[in-house]
């Protein structure tokens, strides 16, 4: 995951790059994402500002709910990728080598509050166990274990999609 993100980045890069004509000044790299994407926030200028007292008790809370599954450090199992023999999958990792961020933090918070999927309860939901409150800093810790990379590109490609 982390790697094709990395690849498609690069392809943007080099797409917008063949692009340039030969007498533009030269651009740096943000400033041709920023066209790409539409937006003047470059991915290398996302940084995480998370209140180091909201991680720690993410983590206490996450290490208390959802670690038996998920692992203490929500690294997940390492054969999450393989289904069960009823067809179900193991509790993915959460700490950016799966794909927990392909998805909004609305539609994470939606995924933990109701398990699911819907009907099959592999992921068992949090409705009346944790208050929503709970569960943003819970999302908080598992973003602040993500790589830079793979936070950039959630933040410009999944969090703030352009239209
Ligand atoms: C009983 C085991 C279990 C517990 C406890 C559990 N999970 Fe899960 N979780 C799963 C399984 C299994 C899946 C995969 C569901 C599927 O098949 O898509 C999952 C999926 C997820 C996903 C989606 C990941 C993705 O890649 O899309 C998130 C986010 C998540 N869990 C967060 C949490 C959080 C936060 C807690 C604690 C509040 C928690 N889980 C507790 C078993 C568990």
């Amino acid at each position: 995951m982390f790697t094709k993100a990395a690849t498609i980045f690069i392809s943007l890069f080099l797409i917008a790059a063949c692009s340039e004509q030969p007498d533009t000044p030269t651009t740096n790299s943000s400033s041709v994402l920023d066209r790409i994407l539409g937006r003047d926030i470059a991915p290398e200028q996302i940084k995480r500002s998370f209140d180091p007292s909201q991680i720690a008790h993410g983590q206490m809370l996450f290490q208390k709910n959802c670690a038996v599954c998920h692992g203490q450090n929500a690294e997940g199992t390492s054969d999450w990728r393989t289904p069960l023999e009823n067809g179900r999958y193991p509790p993915p990792p959460l700490n950016g080598t799966a794909h927990a961020w392909h998805h909004t933090t609305e539609e994470l918070k939606r995924f933990i509050l109701n398990g699911g999927p819907p009907g099959e309860g592999r992921m068992p939901g949090w409705e009346g166990i944790l208050t929503d409150q709970e569960i943003d800093t819970i999302l908080i810790w598992i973003k602040s274990l993500w790589p830079d990379e793979v936070y950039q590109g959630w933040y410009t490609r999944i969090e703030n999609r352009p239209k």
